[in-house]
């Protein structure tokens, strides 16, 4: 049965982890695959991450199963990250948290949940998106429709466009929004974008289908939190799909979160119990030792402050390297504006480079980026910024 089956080229993103590991080059730079990084170029295990592994490892006692949804902890605590302490769909019992294995196995667990309910779904998803929705969606049974989000000409939201194309979406759709630092490009709605797409939403009647993989890392865990809190707040339904991956760097331990908002707290026992049994038929339980670091940080003020004071540097270095790769562009003479970068927010912007140029980073200067010229700018430091900003002046 195996003889007809064909190769498949390496991951357009995980794949250049390994093309750059190869590389000989001294100079070579990665900007491939979204991890944060430090100074150094290293994808860090976060402080309190460490502190609340030591302390785990000493007071487990058992490897038996958890709940199906996770541990209490994690539930209160991530339906809280999310949504702010005080929001009324917690007070009223509206939504329902389940720990799932990180941002794409919640992704997935929400779609094949839908599927489940109302198969063949449809799904509009932002035009660019990250690589991996379009397989990972619709390879659930959902059935996927793009809407235009960024104008690659002006580096900005293209969002009359974005707003045209989501009228045709109606009542049992599905529509795919960033909630913040959009992957692949860093363009955010901002506040009266987010309202007007609510509106559309109460006016047609689609849900809003939220991934949320970055939070804290474009201006803050509330500021970042703003659109889906408005959502949750006005909307009847919604479904968000979160990640401790990036705020937690918990990437390898697959920590996330499938939160459903329904209209009661009647109908949020039956979808949560529905979404515990989608997730019985695809991997039975979800795994435990990232969630129980997320809800023990999270349950101890000492270690929340420590955990905070980190993300805070985190996106901090972000921000200030997109300040540094604009200015060295220009100082070195670029004419080309690169100052959108500045504006965008979380680890990805687009350079704005052709497939031809990207081709040449990688292949002459070892700068490994993404086909479509997308950077993780959390992999620029001190040490490769000349060589990147001088290699980016040769290939324009
Ligand atoms: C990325 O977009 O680089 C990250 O989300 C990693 C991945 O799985 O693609």
């Amino acid at each position: 049965m195996f003889d007809s089956i064909e190769a498949r080229p390496p991951d357009p993103i995980l794949g250049l982890s390994a093309a750059y590991k190869k590389d000989t080059n001294p100079n070579k730079v990665d900007l491939g695959v979204g991890v944060y990084k430090d100074e150094s170029g290293n994808c860090p295990v976060m402080a309190a991450v460490k502190t609340a592994e030591r302390r785990k490892c000493d007071e487990e006692d058992s490897k038996s199963y958890i709940a199906q949804a996770g541990p209490e902890l994690y539930i209160k605590y991530t339906s809280e990250l999310l949504l702010g302490n005080a929001h009324p769909v917690l007070r009223d019992g509206r939504s329902s948290c389940t720990l799932a294995p990180g941002g794409s196995g919640s992704l997935r667990l929400a779609a094949e949940f839908v599927n489940n309910n109302a198969p063949g779904t449809k799904i509009y998803v932002s035009d660019p998106s990250w690589a991996n929705h379009v397989p990972l969606l619709s390879s659930s049974g959902l059935k996927l429709e793009l809407y235009p989000y960024y104008n690659y000409e002006t580096h900005s939201l293209n969002f009359d466009a974005m707003m045209d194309a989501l009228k045709s979406a109606t009542k049992g759709d599905l529509v795919l929004l960033h909630g913040c630092c959009h992957n692949p490009c860093g363009a955010d709605l901002n506040a009266d974008q987010w309202q007007a797409v609510t509106d559309l939403s109460l006016k047609n009647g689609f849900t809003p289908f939220i991934d949320v993989a970055y939070q804290g890392l474009g201006d803050g865990l509330d500021e970042d939190a703003y659109g889906m809190r408005l959502m949750a707040e006005k909307l009847p339904e919604l479904i968000i799909a979160s990640s401790y991956s990036k705020n937690f760097g918990l990437y390898r331990d697959r920590v996330g979160a499938v939160t459903m908002v329904t209209a009661n707290s009647e109908s949020c026992r039956a979808v949560a119990s529905q979404v515990v049994a989608t997730a019985r038929e695809i991997y039975s339980v979800p795994p435990a030792h990232g969630a129980f670091l997320v809800a023990m940080i999270l349950d101890d003020a000492e270690l929340t402050r420590v955990w905070n004071d980190e993300l805070t540097e985190m996106r901090d270095r972000i921000n200030g390297l997109r300040r540094m790769l604009v200015e060295k562009l220009k100082e070195i003479g670029v004419e080309k504006d690169f100052s959108f970068i500045q504006n965008e927010k979380g680890l990805f912007s687009f350079l704005g480079l052709s497939k031809e140029q990207v081709a040449t980073l990688v292949n002459d200067y070892s700068i490994y980026l993404v086909g479509s010229s997308r950077i993780n700018v959390a992999g620029i430091n001190n040490a490769n910024i000349d060589y990147l900003a001088q290699s980016i002046a040769k290939v324009l």
